[in-house]
């Protein structure tokens, strides 16, 4: 007690915070909760239910380290009930010897949403070719609750090796809809999408938007740092174009409001540069729609470490959602 006493006193000077540094986004109310106990969330996502507001935005495959990555973020959606989007799946149909760093249903389990990823230009392709059968045996036998489809046209015009799209990706994805028996979710890898191309997903039976906002990591930016210097020179302002979380947010927000009946999906993944729950829960709240928050690069920083580390950071971010629940609200 003494000791905890002295703290404080030698402490205090060090706790000063300007008014400047404020958050202004929630109301604060102490009176009207108790200490939050569990969580208490539930959402369905391709038939399962999570158990988490959190959802683990696709990421790696192929590489050393993408096994030991996967099994750390499946291992943690098995406690913690969150959903997870794999990787682009692409490289099992040319390495199958890689199927082990995609293998994660047994370690998810059975009762949470795992979904695959294909990039825009590959499911043209599959539509296409003869290779429609590979990918649905592939689905099949990563025993997956659907399919998550990556727009990214700027991705593929960065990089050196990237594949030319053909058609507008919305009249591949309304194919592969009338073709493919799973729920379809579409994402951005970190541009985000405007107001036309969210009005023409919002026609669409998908089972969720999963925003790949710009403001985290930014697909654009990352292809020109392998580029050589006059490319970067000349393209690198593009990365800066693109649509924030916040912004995207507000856009569904204007088609719900005038009828959210306009919208063909009950649900959207807010993701792209959210780093802090309290970011998360702001857009969250904030949210017409029901939603999930989506982290990529922030689970990866803890995920490559070791599953202890993502543990300790899983469980502080929860206990700082169950917080925000009982003592924030959003001032409108
Ligand atoms: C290492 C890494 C690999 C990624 N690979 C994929 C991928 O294969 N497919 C995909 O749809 N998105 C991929 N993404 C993009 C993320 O799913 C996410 O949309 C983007 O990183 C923005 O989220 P963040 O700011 O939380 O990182 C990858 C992201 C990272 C960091």
């Amino acid at each position: 007690m003494e000791d905890r006493k002295k703290d404080h006193i030698a402490l205090a000077f060090e706790s000063q915070l300007g008014i400047n540094q404020l958050d202004n986004r929630f109301y604060y109310e102490p009176l009207l909760a108790a200490h939050p106990g569990d969580i208490d969330f539930q959402l369905n996502v391709g038939g399962k239910k999570v158990r988490s507001p959190f959802w683990v935005s696709s990421m790696t495959g192929g590489t050393q380290k993408a096994g030991y990555i996967n099994r750390n973020l499946a291992k943690a959606c098995a406690q913690y009930g969150m959903g997870m989007g794999l990787g682009s799946c692409r490289i099992l149909l040319d390495s199958p010897e890689y199927f082990e760093d995609f293998n994660l249903r047994p370690i998810i389990g059975n009762d949470l949403p795992l979904f695959a990823n294909i990039g825009i230009a590959q499911l043209e392709n599959a539509l296409e070719e003869p290779i429609l059968s590979d990918w649905l045996n592939l689905l099949d036998k990563l025993d997956v609750d659907g399919l998550i489809v990556h727009v990214n046209p700027l991705q593929e015009w960065m990089q050196p090796e990237g594949d030319f799209i053909k058609h507008p990706p919305i009249e591949t994805i309304e194919a592969a809809l009338g073709l493919y028996p799973y729920p379809i979710i579409v994402k951005e890898v970190g541009q985000g999408f405007g107001l036309q191309s969210i009005q023409k997903l919002c026609k669409l039976p998908l089972e969720a938007i999963d925003f790949g906002a710009n403001g985290g990591t930014n697909f654009t930016l990352l292809e020109l740092l392998r580029a050589d210097e006059l490319r970067a020179k000349i393209f690198g302002p593009v990365a800066q174009i693109g649509h924030s979380a916040e912004e995207m947010v507000d856009m569904v927000n204007s088609i719900a409001d005038q009828d959210s009946n306009d919208i063909a999906f009950d649900k959207i993944i807010i993701s792209g540069g959210i780093k802090h729950f309290l970011d998360g829960y702001y857009l969250h709240e904030k949210s017409i729609l029901p939603a999930l928050i989506g982290q990529a690069s922030t689970m990866l920083t803890y995920a490559l470490d070791s599953f202890e580390e993502l543990d300790r950071f899983l469980h502080l971010q929860h206990q700082g959602w169950t917080l925000c629940k009982s003592y924030l609200t959003l001032k409108k």
